[in-house]
């Protein structure tokens, strides 16, 4: 589409307008089962190996604590923190060992300039360092199954349990939901953690036993607030040896005592080009393929999460996973998530990942192609940051929000309504079509409102501005910017009021957040 626009424009000697219009019906009044959108529909995954480094190790990581606080300031409620990944199949908590995590890491490479550790022994600190997060924020943490090694699952276990007992971490209000035992039992057998013949109901047989000492230590029982996450296969090796969630259902993990400790069941999901990324279609098939499995969690009444997405593998593509289109996808991907029964998206962070919305720590290598930099990047939040601020915006502080996807006549527009109070409140619109620096020309859609009772009668317009798709930097949300070095807001804040008959433009590459009176 894209290069036909440019091809055609070089080839005609016309000055053409490539804007349509379509009209978008939105409810007055919402839908029934509707879902409730939380406020932390958008919350991190965090690689584990260098969970010091975002919480902070002696004294809290005043920058990754900002960027929650935005949010909170917003919703009322803190993302959730999931404390896992890759680097734990190499974890082990030891007894006396300090507070410092004591990391081995590969060598980094122009492809993975910041690789996970193949090593870590930690020790109690590590844990408490949950203190630092603010506070009511909720978490889930990760022990040892790729070993094999129940003791040390348990020793992990048993430290998690001391941390969240402990006066510090119980006074900064933080509180641990989940304990989830091993991550991506599905590549084991590529990894040599198991025999090339495990599968699906040999895993189901470990996992329930290792279930049964990992309850006794974290402390895990039916009247416990603790409970399990279960699942964590990687989607890109979907199928292998029979890997995946319902099958771990059919083959009788919740028939334990243990396995009835699991009230939230979980997948990974990871996956090139930017428009393609981007593409409102893309979007919908990627997520979608998850229907038949949320379909088999929700029948057993558990809750299906997204436990550690992001969009592309090898930490990220540099030009697509660290611009802003990526905060288009990210968006999308996370409201339409919801859409399909989803409760949390879980966006996977790592030090120097490319795909981050949050890099807290000052980085001397290159995250894009492991050059030294002649000057330190100081923390900053990337492009997708921005649509941890605008799903926040649009959920807002009730905590009874219900959204629905809107009907747009577009393969390049997708639509959102949330309703407070039952009542629609705001709309937000996000407009997928790559416009590039190379682009010639900036296309833009005519959008009007139909309402289907007595609506409101005009609305308060903010804008995602963004030069172009492939930037890293320089987008404002309603003139604000969050590129600062603290990470807080800055800037004056801009927004349109118009009435709701004139309808709005919107460009591509560009969100537009309508907040309705
Ligand atoms: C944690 O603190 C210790 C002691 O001050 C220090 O040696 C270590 O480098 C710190 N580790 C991290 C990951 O910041
Ligand atoms: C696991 O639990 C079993 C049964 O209670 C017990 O015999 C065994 O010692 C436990 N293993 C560890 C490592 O705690
Ligand atoms: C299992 O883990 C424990 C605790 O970290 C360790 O002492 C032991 O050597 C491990 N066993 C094996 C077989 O690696
Ligand atoms: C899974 O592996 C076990 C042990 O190797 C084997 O007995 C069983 O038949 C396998 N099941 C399937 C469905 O392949
Ligand atoms: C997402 O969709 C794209 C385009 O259809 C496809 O190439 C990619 O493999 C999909 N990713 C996953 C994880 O399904
Ligand atoms: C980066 O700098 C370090 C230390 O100054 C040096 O050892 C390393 O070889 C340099 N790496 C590259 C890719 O230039
Ligand atoms: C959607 O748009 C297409 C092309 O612009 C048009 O042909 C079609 O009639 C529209 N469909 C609806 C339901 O409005």
């Amino acid at each position: 589409m894209i290069s036909w626009a440019r091809n055609f424009l070089l080839a005609s000697p016309l000055t053409i307008s490539l804007s349509y219009a379509v009209t978008v019906d939105i409810p007055v009044s919402v839908p029934s089962g509707a879902p409730m959108a939380s406020g932390s529909l958008f919350s991190l995954s965090i690689e584990q190996d260098r969970w010091l480094d975002w919480a902070g190790n002696t004294s809290r990581n005043e920058f990754f604590f900002n960027t929650l606080d935005n949010l909170i300031q917003i919703t009322g409620e803190p993302p959730q923190i999931r404390i896992g990944a890759d680097s734990g199949g190499s974890y082990k908590f030891q007894r006396g060992a300090t507070g410092d995590a004591q990391l081995v890491f590969p060598d980094p490479s122009a492809t993975v300039p910041y690789p996970e550790a193949d090593k870590i022994v930690v020790g109690n600190a590590y844990y408490e360092a949950a203190r630092f997060l603010p506070r009511n924020t909720h978490i889930i943490w990760g022990v040892n199954f790729g070993e094999n090694n129940i003791t040390a699952a348990v020793l992990e276990a048993q430290a998690i349990r001391k941390a969240f007992d402990s006066p510090a971490v119980k006074d900064a209000g933080v509180i641990l939901d989940f304990v989830e035992i091993g991550n991506e039992a599905n590549v084991y057998t590529r990894n040599r953690l198991r025999s090339p013949d495990f599968n699906i109901s040999e895993y189901v047989k470990e996992w329930s036993s290792f279930a049964q000492n990992v309850s006794t230590a974290a402390g895990i029982s039916s009247s416990s607030h603790v409970k399990f996450w279960g699942g964590s296969f990687a989607d890109s090796l979907f199928g292998t040896a029979g890997f995946s969630t319902q099958n771990m259902l059919s083959n009788g993990i919740l028939d334990s005592p243990e396995g009835k400790l699991i009230t939230t069941a979980f997948s990974l999901e990871n996956d090139g080009l930017l428009q393609d990324l981007m593409a409102k279609s893309t979007i919908r098939s990627n997520l979608t393929i998850f229907s038949p499995d949320i379909t088999a969690v929700k029948n057993q009444g558990l809750d299906y999460v997204l436990g550690e997405t992001n969009n592309c593998p090898l930490h990220g593509v540099p030009g697509v996973s660290n611009v802003a289109g990526a905060a288009l996808w990210a968006l999308d991907y996370a409201l339409f998530a919801r859409q399909i029964g989803v409760t949390r998206v879980f966006f996977h962070q790592g030090i120097g990942y490319r795909y981050n919305m949050i890099q807290p720590l000052t980085l001397t290598r290159s995250a894009l192609d492991a050059s030294n930099l002649s000057t330190p990047l100081p923390p900053h939040i990337q492009p997708p940051y921005y649509a941890a601020v605008i799903a926040a915006e649009a959920i807002g502080n009730g905590g009874n929000t219900q959204i629905i996807e809107l009907t747009v006549n577009s393969t390049k527009v997708a639509g959102y309504g949330f309703f407070t109070g039952g009542r629609i409140a705001r709309a937000v619109f996000i407009n997928s079509e790559a416009f590039l620096a190379t682009t010639a020309e900036r296309t833009s859609v005519h959008i009007d409102l139909s309402f289907d009772s007595e609506g409101p009668t005009s609305m308060d317009i903010k804008r995602l501005a963004i030069e172009h798709a492939d930037d890293v930097s320089g987008l404002t949300w309603g003139g604000v910017s969050y590129e600062t070095d603290d990470a807080r807001p800055s800037g004056e804040e801009t927004i349109e009021t118009v009435d709701i008959s004139d309808g709005f433009d919107i460009s591509a590459t560009e969100v537009v957040m309508l907040s309705f009176r």
